[in-house]
């Protein structure tokens, strides 16, 4: 675990592996191994592994998740559709916490928040089998207030605050709508603590895009993928966490007028 302030409310790095596996696949075999990376993430910081199995397996496998299972000492937030398939390997795998993610098969990404308001009839039944076996449950939705609702009265233990529309801005560099979509995750996360769910954010994070949603205290979870995977090439993977480890901690320090552990 990485040191921490013990004043300041501590802000975990989940780390995800999803693009070591898509290396590996684009030539088929076992090198790289998404569960060495995970090993090394650990050694490097993260506080948690993510590993999302799609519906099309196109990056993690099932061994993979079974070997993160059996391997890693770190917490598992296994991201997942709102399927039987999904469920049935949830309730067998029993991870630390399982994210709940829209997917379409076309799709590069995860493209948007999952539709709480939309699955109101069959999501808090979903829920509650992950739930009962002992699994909390995450909602990956966008920073809009009525989907938080909508999340706490599916019975979710936590929110995951889609931080995509941030990164695009920021990369479009319009300041004046940068702030708008800082001021939604803002809101949002304020919104989502009062229901009283516990808050995560991630996609798209990257060296500078993290400062701004590392800073809000509510957040306490960050789940970073692509950039870190990516970076990794040029830094190698043990640095670009450690890195991005203590931009989060930089930015939490700051924002609550702390010196940086
Ligand atoms: N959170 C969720 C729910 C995701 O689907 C993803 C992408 O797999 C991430 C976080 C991480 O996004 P990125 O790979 O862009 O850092």
């Amino acid at each position: 675990m990485s040191a921490h302030s013990s004043t300041a409310p501590f802000l975990r790095l989940g780390v995800n592996i999803d693009h070591v596996a898509t290396i590996r696949n684009a030539r088929g075999g076992s090198h790289p191994d998404p569960v060495r990376a995970a090993h090394l993430a650990t050694e490097a910081g993260a506080d948690g592994i993510t590993a999302h199995l799609r519906e099309d397996r196109r990056h993690i496998s099932d061994d993979d998740i079974a070997r993160l299972m059996s391997e890693i000492t770190l917490p598992l937030n296994f991201e997942m559709a709102v399927t039987g398939e999904m469920l049935d390997i949830a309730l067998k795998s029993k991870p630390n916490a399982c994210c709940l993610v829209p997917e379409r098969r076309q799709e590069l990404t995860t493209e948007g928040g999952l539709d709480v308001l939309s699955m109101a009839d069959r999501l808090p039944d979903f829920v509650s089998r992950v739930k009962d076996a002992g699994i909390r449950v995450s909602l990956f939705v966008d920073p809009d207030e009525k989907q938080i609702e909508a999340s706490a009265a599916a019975g979710a233990d936590i929110v995951e605050l889609h931080t995509g529309p941030y990164c695009h801005a920021a990369l479009d560099g319009n300041q004046a709508h940068i702030q708008a979509e800082i001021d939604k995750l803002a809101r949002s996360a304020q919104a989502a603590a009062s229901a009283g769910l516990e808050v995560h954010a991630g996609h798209g994070l990257t060296f500078d895009t993290v400062h701004a949603v590392a800073a809000m205290p509510e957040i306490v979870e960050l789940n970073i993928g692509h950039f870190l995977i990516g970076e990794a090439i040029f830094g190698g993977l043990h640095s670009t966490i450690g890195r991005m480890r203590a931009l989060m901690d930089k930015a939490r320090a700051a924002a609550t007028g702390q010196a940086s552990a």
